[in-house]
């Protein structure tokens, strides 16, 4: 069983009469426990894709299946469970709730799969910690740097144990020795949770981090390079 299998993905977006098509066949296999980058230039298609493959958006047509399961074959409210039970999202610009403090922001997904405020509260701040935040617990989004709130986002991520993450240009906004720091941080705690991965990055020092590289291109995704012996692991 593969983590993801994505077959023959099609994906356009209308606009009054014009339309525009942005995957156009996409085929893409991750194994279970495989972190692979994608790489590609502006407007290529790779948070369409992303979003594709966390349900958050629908494929005019092709196959979709997470952990085996036929997405389309999903009742809407299914769907909404694996979303929330097995992906960890870290959005292209963090999506942080700006009224709600560090550890609150952490702990939505777990307040949402109904756990107490105590036990989210211990479990958020666990989080917090690994993510070298623990004296920023009560600090909310404005008053933090964009290092702090991605690694805030990276937190939330990872709180329910997913069994997916699907990153979404996780060190954008970040330096390159806090975007090393970042990436190195959030490939550990995936490893340490067994989590298959999948990064959109323009950001080749990453590259390491991989266990694969694909690249989007005129609709389509290519592995781009085989894993390297030195790969991370
Ligand atoms: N909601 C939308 N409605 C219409 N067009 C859209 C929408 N979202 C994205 N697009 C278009 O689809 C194409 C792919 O966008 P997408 O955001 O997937 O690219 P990307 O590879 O993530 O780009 P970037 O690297 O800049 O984040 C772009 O041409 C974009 O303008
Ligand atoms: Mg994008």
């Amino acid at each position: 069983m593969h983590a993801i299998a994505a077959i023959d993905i099609h994906k356009s977006y209308r606009r009054g009469a014009t339309v525009t098509p942005v995957l156009t066949g996409v085929d893409f296999r991750v194994e279970p426990g495989e972190s692979v980058f994608l790489v590609g230039p502006s407007g290529s298609g790779k948070s369409t894709l992303l979003s594709i493959l966390g349900c958050l958006l629908t494929a005019d047509s092709g196959r979709l299946e997470i952990f085996g399961q036929d997405v389309n074959r999903l009742t809407a409210r299914s769907r909404s469970e694996l979303r929330l039970r097995k992906i960890g999202f870290v959005f292209q610009r963090f999506n942080l709730i700006q009224g709600l403090t560090a550890i609150d922001n952490v702990a939505v997904p777990l307040r949402l799969c109904g756990w107490s405020a105590g036990r989210a509260w211990r479990r958020a701040a666990e989080l917090l910690d690994a993510v070298g935040l623990a004296d920023q617990a009560r600090a909310r989004p404005g008053c933090m740097s964009a290092g702090q709130c991605q690694r805030v986002a990276i937190a939330r991520s990872l709180v329910l144990q997913p069994e997916l993450i699907l990153a979404d240009e996780p060190t954008a906004s970040l330096d390159a020795d806090s975007g090393q720091e970042v990436m190195a941080l959030f490939r550990s705690l995936i490893r340490q949770q067994g989590v298959t991965a999948v990064v959109v990055t323009h950001d080749p020092r990453i590259f390491v981090y991989a266990d694969r590289v694909c690249e989007m291109a005129d609709g389509q995704v290519r592995s781009r390079e085989q894993p390297s012996e030195s790969g991370g692991r």
